[in-house]
């Protein structure tokens, strides 16, 4: 089955394929021949999901997926939550975002978080959601040079390493990414038998 991944973000696309089995064909926007920025215009997770993968669905009619991903930290009542690529402004540059989070978090002994993904399957135009969380913590400072965005400043429960600090294989074994994808893949595999 060929799936397009609605994402121009090559670290997401670099985690995601390792973990989809061999006769899912995952096929990327640039792959596709499709050169545009999706937009994230809504509130919640749930619907820029949907909306990524429904510009992509009309414009291909092809079975599509999006995932849309934020970063929600308890002492600061879930933020930045579903604005997390656009945390400390439009250049969406992520030490920008890192350092505001840091600077919000000052003091703060309550370093709790978590990542929440939700992904969005269109298939025949019919769309399901499938959710993935990792919990875990915003360290003081910067640790580790892979992954992206907020990675260098979270701990997965159950590590002591940054998600900066892991290979792919590493990350995977807690991300939340991982988690929603190994409900996708159920799902697809379930669904092939069935059709
Ligand atoms: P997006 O809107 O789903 O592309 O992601 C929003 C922002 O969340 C990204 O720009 C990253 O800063 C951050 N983000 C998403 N996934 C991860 C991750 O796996 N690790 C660290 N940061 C992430």
């Amino acid at each position: 089955m060929k799936l397009i991944f609605a994402t121009n973000n090559q670290h997401k696309i670099e985690e995601l394929r390792p973990l989809l089995s061999g006769d899912i064909q995952l096929i990327t926007l640039k792959e596709a021949g499709i050169d545009t920025d999706i937009p994230e215009p809504f509130d919640t997770l749930e619907e820029n999901a949907l909306g990524k993968s429904r510009a992509i669905y009309d414009m291909t009619g092809a079975n599509c997926f999006s995932e849309d991903t934020g970063l929600e930290v308890e002492a600061l009542n879930g933020e930045p939550g579903v604005k997390s690529a656009r945390y400390a402004g439009e250049s969406r540059s992520f030490d920008a975002n890192i350092e505001k989070l840091l600077i919000n978090l000052a003091g703060q002994n309550n370093r709790k978080a978590r990542f929440r993904t939700v992904i969005s399957l269109l298939i025949d135009g019919k769309e399901t959601q499938f959710e993935g969380i990792c919990n875990g913590q915003i360290i003081m400072e910067k640790r580790g040079e892979r992954g992206f965005g907020y990675d260098p400043v979270f701990i997965p429960e159950g590590d002591l390493r940054t998600f900066a600090e892991m290979n792919l294989a590493e990350k995977s074994k807690y991300s939340h990414r991982a988690r929603a994808t190994e409900k996708l893949v159920a799902f697809l595999n379930s669904y092939k038998l069935n059709h």
